[in-house]
């Protein structure tokens, strides 16, 4: 009864406050450590391949999320989506982003193991980062893909998905998690855990999702003493012509 509480009711809110709480702190005292910190100068090639499967991958999945644990059953309902439809696109939506996020982050991780410019400069946070994520996303892969196809599919959007709506009504409803099966517990310890961790990574990116970016003036990279005076003459006043300008 009391570690239901602990769990259902009190770590979930250890663990947004610490998001918080850690993410204005180092925001306001450490601007400068505000940043994903990118190693594409130390190694692209793998890069290329692993962030944009990631990324997509896991948008995909946070967005079934909302979608799943938000929203209610009956609004689904209410809009011709029967449970049997829901669950169908759950799995191959669902199954497919888990998927491809799942290549993506092991891309990474072997990325920064295998080469050693970059296992060189990687610190310890970030591969707690990495790694916690890693477990996120196995384990809610290993629920889709294996729990939901063997032990059959739980009711997660009437027990997980009430509990989790109740959290932020501030009237948290430990008991509605009484059933959980284990790797439904595990995912949820998990993912929550990652929201502790991330203030102390290279995480707090999240906050930070470049939106503005195609609109952005373009940023040019000279190599120093590259260019002789007459051609950099040159160079200058050609970008003086495009629109926007430069920043250097
Ligand atoms: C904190 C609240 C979270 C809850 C309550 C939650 C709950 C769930 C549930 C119930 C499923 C199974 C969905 C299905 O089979 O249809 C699932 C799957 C999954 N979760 Fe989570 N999750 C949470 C956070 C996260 C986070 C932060 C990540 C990753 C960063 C994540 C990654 C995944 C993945 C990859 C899957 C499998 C693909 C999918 O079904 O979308 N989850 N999660």
């Amino acid at each position: 009864m009391l570690a239901s509480i602990f769990w259902g009711a009190v770590y979930p809110y250890l663990c947004l406050a610490v998001l918080l709480v850690g993410c204005l702190y180092r925001y306001a005292y450490r601007p400068l450590s505000w940043t994903s910190r990118s190693s594409q100068i130390l190694e692209s090639r793998w890069l290329k391949w692993g962030s944009p499967l990631f990324h997509w991958g896991i948008l995909a999945v946070l967005a079934g999320h909302v979608l799943g644990l938000l929203v209610p059953v009956g609004m689904w309902q209410a809009v011709g989506i029967t449970p049997a439809l829901y669950h169908q696109g759950a799995d191959l939506i669902g199954g497919l982003a888990g998927f491809v996020a799942w290549v993506g982050l092991d891309l990474l991780l072997l990325r920064r193991g295998i080469h050693p410019r970059l296992r060189r400069t990687s610190s310890l946070s970030d591969w707690v980062a990495l790694g916690w994520l890693w477990l996120v996303v196995t384990s809610g892969d290993a629920i889709t893909l294996w729990y939901n196809h063997t032990a059959g599919p739980f009711p997660y959007r009437h027990t997980v998905g009430p509990w989790f709506r109740s959290l932020f009504l501030l009237k948290p409803d430990p008991g509605l998690l009484g059933q959980l099966p284990w790797p439904f517990q595990v995912h949820l310890l998990l993912a929550f855990g990652l929201f502790a961790v991330t203030p102390f990574s290279r995480l707090v990116h999240l906050w930070s999702a470049p939106v503005a970016y195609p609109r952005r003036a373009p940023i040019q990279y000279r190599r120093r003493g590259a260019l002789r005076p007459d051609a950099a003459t040159a160079a200058a006043s050609d970008l003086h012509r495009q629109p926007g300008g430069t920043r250097g």
